[in-house]
């Protein structure tokens, strides 16, 4: 009886995607290779808490082997006028054999990431990783725990603590060095496998109101 009352007002169908990626931004993670060169890899889980960074990284990938050996990296944020330079590390892996899945779906074995971006590698302060100079924010950050095992069932993500953070000046408010200023910074977001910006702010924010300042830890 009750199906019958409220089926009218249903406004959902169904639906079974393969993918539940409903838009986070694209990050690039640089992490040092065991011959000591760079590596560098698009990825789109990601997102924050506190001073953390919480990526899932896949377990075959040449950057969660570096993360594992070295427990260092650095995120880059490409802004959404940087989509091309995604689209050149795009199916690519800096792993020396690439798993058998990836060469099937077109991945190629690319060892100068950055050249292949176009990305000029400097040194990061804090980190033995190279910071990419032309992505607007780049964050230094340590592993704080590998979330789940390779071969286990877990979601493979990875927890790491922003150490430093870097960001071009023009991204910073006026007369205040610490803060980012959410409408100058325009993130890349990738939405399913598409790749997006963000519109301008639609709306005033009722928790702006709590000064940000006071999320300090
Ligand atoms: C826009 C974009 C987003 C991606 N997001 C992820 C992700 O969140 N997690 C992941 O494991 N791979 C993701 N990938 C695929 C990795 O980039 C891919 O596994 C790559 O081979 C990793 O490089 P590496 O083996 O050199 O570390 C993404 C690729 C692109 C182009």
């Amino acid at each position: 009886m009750t199906d019958t009352l409220t089926e009218p007002a249903a406004r959902h169908v169904v639906t079974n995607p393969a993918i539940l990626y409903f838009g986070t931004p694209v990050v690039l993670v640089s992490t040092r290779n065991a011959d000591g060169t760079a590596n560098l890899a698009p990825f789109s889980s990601a997102f924050w808490l506190g001073d953390r960074a919480v990526l899932g990284v896949s377990h075959g990938s040449q950057t969660y082997a570096n993360l594992r050996r070295t427990g260092q990296a650095v995120i880059a944020l490409p802004s959404s006028d940087q989509a091309d330079v995604v689209n050149r590390l795009a199916l690519t892996t800096g792993h020396p054999t690439p798993a058998a899945y990836k060469l099937a779906r077109g991945y190629a074995q690319v060892a100068d990431k950055f050249g292949r971006a176009g990305l000029t590698a400097v040194p990061a302060q804090v980190v033995d990783v190279p910071l990419p100079a032309e992505t607007p924010i780049a964050l230094e950050a340590e592993v704080v725990a590998f979330h789940s095992e390779p071969g286990s069932d877990g979601a493979p993500v990875t927890e790491l603590r922003v150490v430093r953070v870097h960001a071009h000046p023009e991204l910073l408010l006026p007369g205040r060095p610490n803060r980012i200023d959410p409408d100058r910074w325009r993130p890349l977001i990738m939405s399913f496998q598409q790749l997006y910006g963000l519109t301008p702010r639609v709306a005033p924010s009722r928790l702006a109101a709590i000064d940000e300042e006071a999320y300090r830890r």
